[in-house]
């Protein structure tokens, strides 16, 4: 059975992605992508409706993005806000007038007429507005529905053609969610069952029906993303799934111990473990740019999951845990009509490689989605709340090359840092939090002897989704016993800093 979609046009405002989230909030499907993506993304989904989104351009500029022509010959509702409204007034022969002083903050909607759009909420509703541009004409046929003090237009309807000049999908619009289920519910006609239950059942017919009785490889880190994928294949496929785990060498203190323990006892999944750490170091051995040690990498574990996998018969699929976010970023850097799909940092190039056909269960969801289908999976809350860890592991939190003693010094500090911060119970409050070692060095002084050794950082970052983030106000007091901890316990630290940047303009990981 085909999902049932709204698709949500993004025209470049920076609230485009709240749309969707409102809308999944409520169980609506949606998908989020490029004006210029190619309509064949669709083709098994049903397409319920189409969200034009704001966007910082003009409608009077040369280059300005426009609404996809193809959607203007399907009949189905369409809801434009803010520039997507200027859009469709434009495209319709209304009038838009370029503004030069932005409208910027609430205002008072009043609602003029009865509109399907506007169903329980209030004549009078406090709203959201960002935009310069305003309709001052409205195209013929169509229906004023509601006004503010700055323009007679707030919300105009033609048929099942509908434009807001606010933006629903911001807090600060009262009751904005209804307004967006109003219109993926009541005019589109979509359902609100995108609930982890239909998904997980959802997805296991799907994979069993795919897979027939071939045999599946999965990549697992341990981590959140594969670990979900893994349990929902095990759940369709059985014994048909093989994970392999591959340690390579840059993985936190214990980390291949406690991983291996979880995803055979606790998951149950059959997994190899494939120890190449040697191999890995060999690699790296006086390698610096962070670059090269990320291709490094890329390039050893496909050669470690080619070989493993060459042990096992009859196998057609390599799951991934790619996420919505790898899908609709993919989909939305490359302009034009071709939509590529980020392959997962760790097998980029194994699917081609290996001739596998590639299964992404999770390619639809949100990571806090994925959380919850974790939950409902029965997955034990620690590893749903893990901190996300990169695949080239630590030897991007060692700034220059890699060595075996770096990696050890560098292990305990960290787990120091994670270990404190669990015990003053910040660890699920925080998005993600580890220790880097810097390559300076600076004098100290302990006891009576004068020392020259290494700088540790420790970063600590609040975030939904990696894109953005905020350093964590960690209490002075934590973050006290923690230098103190690393520099007595670790040997060769004599200089713990906290990293108080935000992304942007940093980004989380140092390298
Ligand atoms: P940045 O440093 O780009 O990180 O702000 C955003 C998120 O992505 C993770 N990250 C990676 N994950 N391979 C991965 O699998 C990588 O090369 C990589 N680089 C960054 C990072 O840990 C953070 O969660």
């Amino acid at each position: 059975m085909k999902q049932d979609t709204i698709i949500i046009f993004d025209f470049g405002s920076q609230y485009t992605r709240l749309i969707s989230r409102r809308l999944r909030e409520k169980n609506i499907f949606c998908d989020l992508v490029s004006p210029n993506i190619d309509p064949n993304f669709f083709k098994d989904r049903t397409i319920k409706g189409f969200i034009l989104s704001g966007g910082p351009n003009s409608v009077f500029d040369i280059d300005s993005p426009k609404i996809p022509n193809w959607i203007m010959n399907l009949d189905v509702p369409i809801l434009g806000i803010c520039y997507g409204m200027q859009l469709i007034a434009q495209e319709f022969n209304g009038k838009v007038e370029e503004a030069s002083n932005r409208e910027y903050g609430n205002a008072i909607l009043k609602i003029k007429k009865d509109s399907m759009l506007f169903n329980g909420i209030p004549p009078s509703n406090k709203v959201w507005m960002s935009h310069s541009d305003k309709i001052i004409k409205l195209p013929e046929n169509f229906t004023a529905v509601a006004e503010t003090n700055n323009t007679f237009c707030a919300a105009f309807e033609y048929k099942n053609i509908y434009g807001v000049q606010f933006h629903p999908e911001v807090d600060n619009t009262n009751l904005g969610d209804e307004i967006l289920s109003n219109f993926a519910v009541n005019i589109c006609g979509t359902k609100n069952d995108w609930t982890s239950q239909n998904f997980i059942q959802n997805s296991i017919n799907q994979i069993k029906d795919e897979v027939g009785d071939s045999n599946v490889i999965c990549a697992l880190s341990g981590g959140v993303d594969s670990s979900i994928t893994a349990t929902l294949i095990h759940k369709a496929i059985g014994s048909q799934l093989t994970s392999i785990f591959v340690n390579n060498g840059l993985l936190r203190k214990n980390e291949e111990d406690d991983v291996m323990n979880f995803l055979k006892k606790d998951l149950g999944l059959n997994v190899i473990l494939a120890d190449a750490s040697k191999q890995f170091l060999e690699k790296l051995k006086n390698i610096s740019d962070p670059e090269k040690k990320r291709k490094i990498i890329g390039t050893e574990f496909i050669n470690v999951f080619e070989k493993e996998s060459k042990k096992i018969n009859n196998v057609k699929f390599l799951a991934q845990g790619t996420l919505y976010s790898d899908v609709v970023e993919s989909a939305l850097i490359k302009d034009g009509h071709q939509v590529v799909i980020k392959s997962h940092h760790n097998v980029g190039g194994l699917p081609e490689k290996m001739k596998l056909k590639l299964i992404e269960p999770l390619r639809l969801l949100f990571k806090d989605e994925v959380r919850e289908i974790g939950k409902e999976l029965g997955i034990n809350n620690k590893v749903i709340g893990r901190h996300p860890f990169p695949g080239p592991g630590l030897a991007i939190r060692i700034m220059g090359d890699v060595t075996e003693k770096k990696l050890e010094l560098l292990r305990e500090a960290d787990h120091i840092f994670i270990d404190e911060i669990k015990k003053a119970n910040l660890y699920d409050e925080i998005w993600q939090a580890f220790a880097v070692l810097t390559n300076t060095q600076s004098v100290g002084v302990m006891g009576d002897n004068r020392t020259y050794q290494n700088c540790v950082a420790i970063r600590a970052v609040n975030s939904k989704d990696a894109m953005t983030a905020d350093w964590s106000k960690i209490p002075y007091d934590v973050l006290s016993k923690i230098s103190s901890r690393i520099i007595n316990e670790v040997n060769g630290v004599n200089r713990v800093v906290y990293d108080i940047t935000s992304k942007p303009p940093s980004t989380i990981e140092w390298e």
